[in-house]
């Protein structure tokens, strides 16, 4: 029955996560679900381990990474100087996908750092995220995990996306325990966990320098800046109004193949019209407009509110950019402060982009 089919699957679950653990123990790489996206973990004390990060990506390894840990682990043995907004900001929102930039502990690796004096740490609520930081080094270690796909790709929030990702396709679903298969030689362990709750990645505040500059909002998410000074008494002010840091405000973009860009409602119609005229195909991502029904599967509705829009639009911009469009129109979404996750994430995908309708429409 259904009981004892979960019960059965939970002991499954327990185990692959148990072999994943031992996996990282071993300095290899596991893709895990978290509430914002899918990260690629390996063990943050372990350089080498942490380099695999690096060449599994793609990534210049300068750039510096996150370390997840698990709820109630030790502050003061990853990162030092700890003011007391921090630790507000930890009792506030942890387990949860907030990031705080603080000074890093001596033992942080450089590979995890990217050479800087400070580190980013989080602790992650998704159950299985915590379930394999709890496992893994009996609960003490720390998972540096960038999100799991290539440089400058789409975010993954499934772990089919991660297969998708890494050409992973081989590894049977939800298991751990086939062949895995490699990405740049490297094997990849995929722990299942369904769809992320939050679908952007973190918010990150950086706290290393408040006596001087205050809280610094690297990158807005899913907890709002308005949040953060409700519980600190300051609002995180956006990174160009500090001074300049090597990361966090990077242009890296989230995009996909297909080239990205910002169509206003009022417009939409028209230029969905225009470009088809021209013999283009369009694919177009909305939030409520009733409209362009007949691009069929090249259409992809969001809800119009924040919060789910954010949930679904990095499957969104994925399953658009396999329609083999020549563009993706993105409906402009609204400008207020709680889409600012959102728009960041957007304005990102389009980069690249730029001129691309003026490209078709000049034809
Ligand atoms: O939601 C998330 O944060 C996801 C999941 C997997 O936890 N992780 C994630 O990691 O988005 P990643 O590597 O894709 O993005 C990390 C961001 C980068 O923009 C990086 O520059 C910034 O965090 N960052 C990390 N450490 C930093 C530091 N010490 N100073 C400034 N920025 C830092
Ligand atoms: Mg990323």
């Amino acid at each position: 029955n259904a009981a004892s089919a979960a019960v059965a699957d939970d002991a499954a679950m327990d185990a692959d996560i148990a072999a994943a653990a031992r996996v990282l123990e071993a300095g290899g790489l596991v893709a895990f679900p978290t509430e914002t996206v899918y990260g690629l973990g390996a063990d943050a004390e372990n350089p080498a381990a942490v380099a695999r990060i690096y060449q599994a990506k793609g990534r210049p390894n300068d750039h510096p990474v996150i370390v997840h840990v698990a709820p109630g682990a030790d502050l003061d043995y990853w990162v030092t100087d700890i003011p007391d907004a921090a630790r507000q900001l930890v009792a506030a929102f942890w387990p949860g996908p907030l990031t705080l930039i603080l000074k890093r502990a001596s033992h942080i690796p450089d590979a995890v750092s990217g050479g800087q004096d400070t580190v980013g740490i989080r602790c992650p609520a998704h159950p299985v995220a915590i379930a394999l930081l709890s496992a893994f080094k009996g609960g003490r270690g720390g998972l540096a995990a960038p999100s799991a796909n290539k440089f400058g790709n789409v975010s993954p929030t499934t772990a089919q996306h991660v297969r998708d990702e890494f050409h992973l396709d081989d590894v049977e679903e939800g298991s751990i325990s086939g062949e895995p298969a490699c990405s740049a030689g490297l094997h990849v362990t995929v722990l299942e966990g369904g769809a992320s709750q939050v679908g952007i990645e973190s918010t990150i505040v950086d706290l290393s320098r408040l006596a001087t500059h205050g809280p610094v909002l690297l990158r807005p998410g899913h907890i709002t800046a308005r949040q953060i000074a409700d519980v600190i008494g300051l609002l995180p002010a956006a990174p160009d109004q500090a001074a300049p840091r090597a990361s966090g405000t990077l242009e890296s973009h989230y995009a996909p193949r297909t080239p990205v860009t910002m169509v206003a409602h009022a417009a939409l119609a028209d230029t969905v019209a225009q470009l088809q005229a021209r013999g283009a195909r369009v694919a177009v991502i909305g939030h409520a407009c009733d409209a362009m029904v007949d691009l069929g599967d090249s259409r992809r509705l969001l809800p119009a509110e924040p919060v789910g829009y954010a949930y679904g639009i990095y499957a969104a911009l994925r399953e658009m950019d396999l329609v083999k469009a020549d563009v993706i129109l993105v409906e402009t979404p609204p400008q207020s402060s709680d889409w600012l996750g959102v728009n960041d994430r957007l304005r990102r995908s389009v980069f690249g982009s730029t001129g691309i309708l003026a490209r078709f429409l000049s034809e």
